[in-house]
């Protein structure tokens, strides 16, 4: 392949390849490392991490439905510190770059996770999380614009780090908040978090996933509407976008790049499919021989 498949996202982020796992989905990668090789990956999006530590919900927080999942995990983290300390400096060893997903209460504590994983070595950039639909506040800041962008505005006041801001497809319109984050001094969008979601059990007239009752849904099933969400958002805002939801196959991954992702994160299927990501990347690789691009943007949709 002539073609240079590094993606830049901003501020000096540049991944060498598309293809990158979504947050909750790789936990911090070093599970997923001893099951198989890693280094192929454009990224890795770590577990939702918060000032202190946190347990979750009440299991069971995770259930399948029809071409989903959804899960109800509650941000179940170590908390910053470990992640500061102990899991940085194994990230530093490797040669993919890892980004911190990032929650929070609030505007301190964000600022404060931020600010603590600011000059860690091993930390190539940190995703906002404003779009867990999973806890009470969790998606407080990724359903209006305005809280959004103080959000960033106040992190980007204490971080050089490349921001990227994981937007929840849980509103009306999501260029609004896209482009609040924009204004707000963010480097690049995810695109989307999960659908809000809920199964019932009829047996036992209640959710089956205690957490919130409502949980979060990812998978094939959501790939249309994510899909449009990349499409919508390509049109509103000047960011690299980072699409996600429902990736499985090259086919896929390509969709979202004619949409208008410039990367890709593959979440549900590295759980049925813990090869899935290396599968995509030739794929890609391929397809770009065959079709000669010389750019992954050669393949937008333009009209
Ligand atoms: O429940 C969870 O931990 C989910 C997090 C997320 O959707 O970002």
């Amino acid at each position: 392949m002539t073609m240079d498949p590094a993606v830049s996202l901003g501020r000096g982020l540049v991944l060498p390849n598309p293809v990158g796992v979504a947050s909750g989905t790789f936990g911090y990668g070093f599970e997923a490392e001893r099951m198989g090789p890693i280094a192929h990956l454009g990224a890795v999006y770590s577990k939702g991490t918060t000032l202190l530590p946190r347990e979750g919900n009440r299991p069971p927080r995770i259930s399948e439905t029809s071409a989903g999942m959804l899960n109800s995990i509650g941000l179940q983290n170590p908390g910053v510190e470990v992640v500061a300390r102990d899991y940085a400096p194994r990230w530093r060893e490797w040669s993919v770059p890892v980004v911190v997903n990032v929650a929070g209460a609030g505007i301190t504590e964000y600022v404060e996770v931020c600010e603590r994983l600011s000059d860690v070595a091993g930390v190539a950039g940190l995703e906002l999380n404003i779009s867990c639909p999973n806890i009470s506040h969790g998606m407080d800041f990724g359903t209006d614009p305005k809280r959004a962008k103080a959000l960033v505005e106040a992190v980007r006041r204490v971080t050089e780090l490349p921001l990227i801001v994981k937007l929840t497809p849980n509103v009306t319109d999501i260029t609004e908040v896209g482009r609040a984050v924009e204004d707000g001094g963010a480097d690049a969008i995810s695109a989307v978090n999960t659908y809000l979601g809920m199964k019932i059990s009829v047996k036992e007239r209640k959710p089956v996933l205690p957490g919130m009752g409502t949980a979060g849904l990812s998978g094939p099933a959501i790939k249309p509407l994510a899909l449009a969400a990349v499409a919508k958002l390509r049109r509103a805002v000047e960011l690299p976008l980072i699409g996600i939801g429902g990736i499985g196959s090259t086919e896929d991954a390509l969709e979202y790049l004619v949409a208008g992702a410039d990367a890709i994160q593959i979440g549900t299927a590295n759980f049925y499919r813990p090869g899935v990501s290396a599968e995509v990347l030739s794929g890609l690789i391929q397809f770009a021989t065959d079709n000669s691009l010389q750019s992954w943007r050669d393949l937008r949709w333009s009209d």
